[in-house]
């Protein structure tokens, strides 16, 4: 047999293992420290009362005869279809049940989807960005091309229509930095994409935290997106979903035979997401849900205020927090990025990620994130401005 040797061409570890392993250490060596996490971006409140209402409603019918169910529709069941597609109707996107694919999360559909082109497909990825997309394109050893994201362009970096692409990712509200595109920006990435007869690959698991209305929450918000992007996207960050898992895939059938390809796919290498999550996640659309989740937001956007608030304080740039539950900073006193992650692990116990984790110009830059309690990012911030104040 022969290895795959791609994966010798991939950093030796994950970006979040590689923290987790060194804030384990650390604590190790020091167990009398508290150490406070705003490093990968893992929600703490708890699931909100309709999710769990509908979750244990779920439990009881797993219990019965009559309402037992075994394996479901790799796809998704219809009831968790229509209230995704009720939910891009409020936005006037019309979707058809069968472009919904119901999906155990945004990251693994977005490394699942390669499944679908050809290895001699070019990939164009902004930089910096969440390491999953150019990982799962170095695995399978396609070309990956960069659109630098930096201070200048405010971190959202526009096409460059001299430069042949074939599947561009997209992340808004981006992960890492928490820059978002306006419509017109869009427009311009659709438009490439049809010139460049590409795909997008439109990563909207942040979307929630857009507050505000001009700002586009779905690629499909953009005239003629349905003709050339597919779109993820994950309860995750939305409903607190990290550990109970569901997500959601758009595949418009305007995109020919991707459609079919990824229900085939999925029928052969996947058999859904367990009905109990479904139920939960169909609550996440409901009235009462939708309420619910939303005090969740706005509580981790109340975090990401504090944050930034103490930045600004102790003078250090940032950007991010307003549409994203991610802060993107430059390091202070020139340090690289990991120096900036050691130096604050060590005299503060504070966790971010090294920004140069997501691609070369994120270095000199670090990640917080609002997810942590309120009690917890306020004593971070105590600790920074004792640092930098
Ligand atoms: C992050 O911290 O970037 C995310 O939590 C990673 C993820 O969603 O997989």
């Amino acid at each position: 047999m022969k290895i795959n040797e791609n994966y010798l061409n991939l950093e030796q570890s994950y970006l979040f293992s590689t923290v987790a392993r060194k804030v384990n250490e650390f604590c190790k060596n020091n167990p009398d420290k508290k150490i406070i996490r705003l490093g990968i971006g893992d929600v703490t409140l708890p699931l909100c009362k309709a999710v769990i209402d509908a979750l244990h409603k779920a439990v009881d019918e797993m219990g019965t005869k009559e309402t037992f169910r075994g394996y479901g529709p790799e796809q998704g069941y219809d009831f968790l279809q229509n209230a995704v597609k009720g939910y891009y109707k409020k936005r006037n996107v019309e979707l058809d049940t069968d472009e919904i694919f119901i999906s155990d999360g945004a990251k693994s559909d977005i490394g699942n989807i390669l499944d679908l082109f050809s290895q001699e497909n070019t990939v164009l990825v902004p930089d910096p960005v969440y390491p999953v997309y150019v990982d799962t394109n170095i695995m399978a050893g396609r070309k990956v091309i960069f659109a630098d994201a930096n201070k200048e362009n405010g971190f959202l970096p526009m096409p460059d229509f001299n430069q042949k692409a074939d599947i561009i990712y997209i992340c808004s509200p981006n992960n890492p930095t928490g820059a978002v595109y306006n419509k017109e920006q869009l427009k311009k990435w659709v438009q490439y994409a049809k010139e460049m007869n590409a795909v997008i690959l439109f990563d909207a698991a942040y979307e929630c935290f857009i507050s505000d209305d001009t700002l586009p929450k779905s690629i499909y918000e953009i005239e003629g997106a349905k003709d050339c992007a597919i779109e993820f996207c994950s309860l995750s960050k939305t409903a607190g979903f990290t550990g109970t898992r569901c997500g959601y895939t758009i595949v418009p059938k305007n995109l020919g035979m991707l459609n079919k390809f990824w229900l085939r796919r999925q029928t052969t290498k996947f058999n859904g997401v367990p009905y109990i999550v479904q139920r939960g996640a169909e609550a996440v659309f409901s009235e009462e849900g939708q309420k619910e989740i939303k005090e969740n937001i706005d509580y981790y956007k109340e975090n990401a205020k504090i944050i930034s608030k103490t930045l600004d304080e102790c003078n250090i740039w940032h950007v991010g927090g307003k549409h994203s539950p991610y802060i993107w900073l430059k390091c202070p006193n020139n340090l690289n990025s990991w120096e900036f992650f050691d130096y604050l692990l060590e005299n503060i116990q504070v966790v971010g990620t090294p920004g140069s984790g997501f691609g070369k110009n994120g270095e000199g830059f670090f990640r917080l994130t609002s997810f942590g309690s309120k009690e917890s990012t306020l004593e971070a911030m105590e600790r920074f401005k004792k640092l930098f104040g």
